[in-house]
């Protein structure tokens, strides 16, 4: 039998002590009831919760679009932002060669777009896009986001002019709403093929729908073990109401203590960089969802050992503003054993012949501990190794205690309005029609 995520509360006990985090987790069982009941706020998005079931019988389907591409083209891009982009960045990148584009052996390239507005991006990917055979996933819920929507403007005309229309309307896929949106009517005049994102799925909570389940898919990660180890931890969390043994009320209940105790900064933390944008998908996660009416823990993310040479003088001697949680992980993919060498002239010998990930867990103790002495609280979530099972379980479990914490805040956990603050004043500034007064008095503001 496989482990769980293992939740490890020993390094914040100087701030917070044990009993407090039960007696909160307890407490916050009221919190997964009524999740589970669909009585709380946001209870029409909740559709994430039974995924680990729900998105099976989409499986096969979603294999045979993803291998349909695989076989009509050696890259795909991928269009979307937010929660309709980093899911699958997320689980791409955590589990990906770490240099793709370099093997040489035969592999299919995923490149992301409509994540930005930016000119140099967009045309240096067609330059790429010029003499790749590539395909296109394009991914909005809305069906109305500008970058996204911008993008697939650009890449769907750059398609058609390279392929011709027929050919590329059979290598664009569009994930979105079942009904409304342009993208959706865009999709049925052209005769692509199309994948639902549920009604009751918010784009930070939609991994385990085609959203994430496509591109993942596309780039040849098996899809089932993810899902699979997203049921596991659904099992051990969701109606365990034992609070000490269920690791998502423990850890919504940890860092809320830790947040009333004046930590308003929680940071990610990976000791490697495949994990960086899993802290991406995360920061959207617990940024969107609890940061409102004034409320919310900042999340903030580092790749250690990288940002210990940069970041990591703030984290130990800066304000007391921060605590950790840290991602550890065992054990790595792969082998490499230290050599050693004749004159030692590096002095690096007393090393020879130890596994590099046993100075990087060294690493990672050192800096558990000399964080701690300088007093940041260290939750650790500890998996034995970063494979689609995990990383699936790290998605549930995230997700889980997301929603439980922000109901802990009693704030509503599955909206986002203050995203449509900054669309307004871009939408005014561009002149779109509707928005010509208030484009009138921000530009005045400008002056
Ligand atoms: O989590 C969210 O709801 C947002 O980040 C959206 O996913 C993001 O704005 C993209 O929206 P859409 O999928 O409608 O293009």
């Amino acid at each position: 039998m496989k482990e769980n995520i293992i939740i490890n509360l020993r390094n914040i006990e100087g701030f917070v002590q044990y009993e407090e985090v039960v007696a909160l987790a307890q407490q916050s069982v009221r919190h997964l009831d009524s999740l589970n009941a669909g009585t709380g706020a946001g209870n029409d998005f909740l559709g994430w919760l039974s995924l680990p079931d729900d998105i099976l019988p989409q499986l096969d389907r979603i294999e045979k679009t993803a291998k349909h591409l695989r076989s009509v083209s050696d890259t795909t891009v991928v269009i979307g932002i937010g929660g309709s982009y980093l899911g699958a960045r997320a689980v791409i990148e955590a589990l990906s060669h770490s240099f793709p584009s370099l093997l040489k052996s035969k592999h299919h390239e995923i490149i992301y777009a409509g994540q930005n507005i930016c000119e140099d991006y967009v045309s240096d990917l067609l330059e790429i896009l010029d003499a790749r055979n590539y395909s296109i996933i394009v991914i909005s819920k809305s069906g109305t986001t500008t970058e996204p929507a911008l993008a697939f403007r650009i890449f769907k005309d750059h398609l058609e002019n390279k392929v011709g229309k027929a050919s590329a309307a059979d290598r664009i896929i569009a994930i979105t709403d079942s009904k409304k949106g342009a993208l959706r009517s865009l999709a049925d005049l052209n005769g692509y093929e199309t994948l639902v994102i549920p009604d009751n799925i918010g784009g930070r909570y939609s991994v385990l729908t085609p959203v994430g389940l496509l591109p993942i898919a596309v780039s040849g990660l098996d899809i089932r073990a993810l899902v699979k180890g997203a049921k596991a931890i659904e099992e051990l969390t969701r109606h365990n109401k034992n609070a000490a043994s269920n690791p998502a009320l423990m850890y919504a209940a940890a860092r809320n203590l830790i947040l009333r105790g004046g930590r308003s900064v929680e940071i990610l933390v990976g000791f490697t960089p495949r994990l960086h944008f899993l802290s991406e998908w995360w920061k959207q996660l617990f940024g969107e969802s609890e940061g409102k009416e004034g409320k919310g823990i900042f999340p903030a993310s580092v790749d250690f050992t990288t940002d210990l040479h940069s970041l990591g003088q703030y984290i130990q001697e800066g304000q007391r503003i921060l605590f950790e949680t840290m991602i550890s992980v065992k054990n790595p993919k792969k082998k490499l054993t230290i050599p050693s060498e004749k004159d030692d002239s590096d002095q690096l010998n007393y090393l020879a012949g130890k596994r590099l990930s046993e100075v990087n867990h060294n690493a990672e103790m050192g800096t558990v501990l000399a964080h701690n002495d300088g007093n940041v609280p260290v939750i650790t979530l500890n998996i034995p190794e970063l494979d689609e099972y995990y990383t699936g379980q790290l998605i549930y479990f995230f997700e889980l205690a997301c929603a439980i914490s922000g109901y802990i805040l009693d704030v509503n956990p599955f909206d986002q309005p203050g995203v449509e603050a900054y669309k307004k004043n871009m939408f005014a500034l561009l002149n779109k029609p509707g928005y010509e007064e208030a484009g009138k008095k921000l530009k005045e503001r400008l002056k």
